[in-house]
């Protein structure tokens, strides 16, 4: 009973220490980094950690076929979905992270200004009617922030 419930204590602690290691530390001003999800409610991927000593400009979208969206969480606070997209059985489509994010309908995409300091931005699908697809994630220094 004992060794069993050491055994137990170490599993725990091992898989505590995994989840402190899971995010993936990103550095600011890299471009995009695309992303893999599922189905509408899963997780995506090991979210990402970011610490900077100025603000943080956040952009995120869709991209590939469009009518997938996401739920941001800043610090496991829930920034809302990202926006309404169109879903038209994939006839909006593009292989351009840029593209998407730039585009005015299609797809869903939001940003977000992070504040100076460290932060944990993970991810979930709210939207996914093909059950899985590809999204993609920026950090850049917020210029618009900074005196010039
Ligand atoms: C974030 O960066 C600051 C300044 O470089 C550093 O002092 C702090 O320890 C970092 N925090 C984390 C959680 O990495
Ligand atoms: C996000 O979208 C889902 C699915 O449409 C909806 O159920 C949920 O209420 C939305 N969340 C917010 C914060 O608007």
């Amino acid at each position: 009973m004992f060794w069993r419930a050491l055994l137990l204590l170490t599993l725990v602690k091992l898989i505590a220490a995994q989840e402190a290691e899971r995010f993936e530390s990103v550095i600011i001003g890299l471009g995009w980094n695309t992303f893999a999800f599922g189905p509408a409610g899963s997780s995506v991927g090991d979210g990402y950690r970011v610490n900077s000593t100025t603000p943080v400009l956040l952009r995120i979208t869709d991209f590939s076929c469009s009518g997938d969206q996401f739920e941001v969480f800043v610090d496991k606070v829930s920034q809302g979905n990202t926006s309404v997209p169109i879903f038209d059985n994939c006839l909006t489509y593009t292989a351009d992270p840029n593209a998407a994010f730039f585009s005015t309908v299609g797809w869903s995409r939001a940003y977000y200004i992070l504040p100076a300091g460290p932060h944990e931005i993970t991810l979930k699908t709210v939207l996914s009617p093909f059950g899985e697809g590809l999204g993609a994630i920026r950090f850049d220094y917020n210029t618009y922030l900074q005196p010039t």
